[in-house]
């Protein structure tokens, strides 16, 4: 059985498209629906569209228009940056210093690097979720040819000290030194907080648009002008050459569209996030016992709550949110059946038991302070009944042992 009533609260995974984006989009869908490779009318009006795009992109992020990649989303976007830097770069150096609580996509690249002979330097978050300035200065080395670190994490919401490392990296430019290079992974953090690629001094920024109220599908890379990527797709023209492939016209223009939105409504937009999370949280202190907020609260996002539940497994607790028609994440990946305790809540230090009993809650301009009310009332029940048929309550001490923190 499940529940007629839904709340979304899941905007960290995706958003759904917002009106005002599908319709800038549907025209390029239908009648401007040429290749914008095209040499003719219809051609040259997909060309204007996606570099329309391309301006609001940019400036969005204070960049200019040909330091822009369109590209199918933050996955691919990552993958361009950090491959696409490292394969034109090996004589110069093959080590790379990262950050524990990276999205898979930057793990996983940098799992490939290092199986192909890379070393990389995964540094703490520490309790807080931060990663700290000092650690990335002591992890260089003349050959670190790579900083990836993500403006703000996708689990907990904790925004990164990018504009220092990009202090950093200038030092460091400004002592001669000439390969080192610094990633962010701004997905998350795209709409939600002010972003000036110069004022962080990156020199690539990933984005993606179904973050931000477009479709799936698109997504750009920030490439700092004089800065070579060598392509991941080859043969063709597209995007001077970094990217070959014909451009998803609809998906592009929905991205300049929802950038626009976003820029313009972002006040707007974490004012709401922001009242509707502390209510949340307050009263998730207050009614549900034995919780522990991960992230530090004053460095977070403004729409990310990150929760763990003891003597609950996080998995449980979805599916019975789900079936009360409450959509959440885990944060944890299954995989080959076997459930794994997020690797985020896990660098933060906190146990097995706790990274398996984290969910994130995301919310959205959307949502009211009635989906907050319905959401705890349904958490406090349901978590009462979990922990009363759960088998890690068996091994439950005194309960003064655990605080709630914020
Ligand atoms: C921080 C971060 N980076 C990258 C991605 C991947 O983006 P996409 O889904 O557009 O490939 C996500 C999506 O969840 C994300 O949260």
């Amino acid at each position: 059985m499940t529940s007629a009533r839904r709340v979304y609260l899941d905007h960290s995974a995706t958003t759904p498209a917002d009106p005002r984006v599908v319709e800038a989009m549907m025209p390029y869908l239908t009648e401007r629906f040429g290749n914008a490779s095209s040499v003719h009318f219809f051609g040259q009006e997909a060309r204007a569209a996606v570099d329309r795009a391309r301006r609001e992109v940019a400036g969005v992020i204070g960049a200019r228009s040909n330091e822009i990649v369109f590209l199918s989303g933050g996955t691919e976007a990552n993958n361009l940056a950090i491959r696409g830097l490292c394969e034109g770069v090996k004589p110069q150096g093959r080590y790379i210093i990262t950050s524990s609580i990276e999205h898979a996509s930057v793990r996983g690249i940098c799992e490939v690097l290092e199986r192909g002979g890379w070393e990389i330097t995964r540094l703490p978050a520490y309790e807080d979720g931060i990663v700290k300035v000092e650690d990335v200065r002591s992890a260089l080395r003349a050959d670190t040819v790579l900083i990836s670190v993500m403006l703000a994490n996708n689990e907990i919401g904790t925004i990164q000290p990018i504009r220092e490392i990009g202090a950093l990296v200038r030092q460091e430019r400004a002592q001669g030194r000439k390969h080192l290079w610094l990633h962010t992974d701004a997905v998350q953090a795209a709409g939600r907080i002010t972003i000036e690629v110069d004022q962080l001094g990156c020199d690539f920024l990933s984005l993606s648009s179904h973050k931000l109220y477009a479709p799936k599908g698109a997504g750009a890379l920030y490439v700092r002008r004089g800065v070579r990527i060598s392509a991941l797709n080859v043969g063709g023209h597209q995007e001077r050459e970094r990217r070959a492939g014909t451009e998803a016209v609809p998906g592009i223009v929905a991205f300049g569209a929802a950038v626009r939105l976003a820029r313009e409504e972002l006040e707007q937009r974490n004012d709401s996030a922001r009242e509707l999370r502390e209510k949340f949280e307050a009263a998730v202190a207050e009614r549900i016992s034995d919780v522990v907020f991960n992230g530090r609260p004053e460095r977070r996002l403004t729409h990310i709550s990150n929760i763990s539940f003891r003597f609950i497994e996080g998995q449980s607790l979805l599916i019975s949110l789900d079936l009360e028609g409450i959509a959440v994440s885990t944060g944890s990946a299954c995989s080959s059946g076997t459930l794994e305790p997020s690797p985020v809540i896990r660098a933060l230090g906190r146990n097995d038991e706790l990274a398996r009993g984290a969910i994130r809650f995301s919310f959205g301009k959307d949502n009211t302070a009635a989906d907050v009310n319905y959401v705890v009332d349904v958490l406090s029940r349901v978590t009462q009944k979990l922990r009363t048929l759960s088998p890690l309550n068996k091994v439950k001490v005194s309960s003064s042992e655990f605080r709630v923190s914020s």
